[in-house]
């Protein structure tokens, strides 16, 4: 792990700057290559990740690794894995506006020091903070939309794909665009 890195994440462990630091057992800063070009964003820590410091390891996490493996992709090989709020919210909550005003400036420096080509939103609260504020998944899932020499892209949470099985195969193509376009930028 690089310097820059390194002082970021320590920064972000020791961060008590909104009320989600007085419950969590773990601060969830993000796991994988930090030389990644691709990037996936989900919305906040759940009770696995706040448990084990590690972003998608429970349910949704299973369900996010056997997507990734079918496009190739390895959490800890080629790609990069934050959320918006590092802390978990209680109760599994939306993070609030505040909240995740304050933790994306942390996002913000990963993404700067990471420099991704591509940023994949898992679900509605990422896809409405990183691509726009009015984002729709049902509607919008799988365009890629360029930003400041980013491609975004917007795909179905694995939690709201856990709870709605019949959106998984329009996910899956999703994840087929993903590896396409990966494909078309010469990424891996
Ligand atoms: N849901 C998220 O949005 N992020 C995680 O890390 C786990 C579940």
């Amino acid at each position: 792990m690089n310097n820059e890195f390194q002082n970021l994440k320590e920064q972000c462990l020791g961060c008590t700057k909104c009320e989600l630091c007085g419950k969590r057992h773990n601060v969830v800063f993000g796991t994988g290559n930090e030389n990644a070009k691709i990037m996936f964003v989900g919305e906040g820590p759940g009770e696995q990740e706040d448990l084990q410091g590690e972003p998608f390891v429970g349910k949704s996490g299973q369900l996010l690794d056997k997507y990734l493996s079918l496009i190739d992709l390895d959490r800890k090989e080629n790609i990069y894995i934050a959320n918006i709020v590092k802390c978990r919210p209680p109760m599994n909550r939306d993070p609030k506006p505040e909240e995740q005003d304050i933790c994306i400036e942390y996002l913000r420096q990963q993404v700067k020091l990471i420099k991704p080509r591509i940023i994949v939103c898992l679900g509605r609260i990422a896809a409405q903070k990183l691509i726009s504020p009015d984002f729709r998944v049902t509607t919008q899932h799988g365009e890629f939309t360029e930003k400041g020499g980013i491609l975004f892209m917007g795909t179905f949470h694995p939690s709201a794909l856990l709870r709605q099985e019949s959106n998984k195969p329009l996910a899956l193509s999703d994840f087929q665009a993903l590896r396409n376009k990966i494909r078309e930028e010469e990424l891996l």
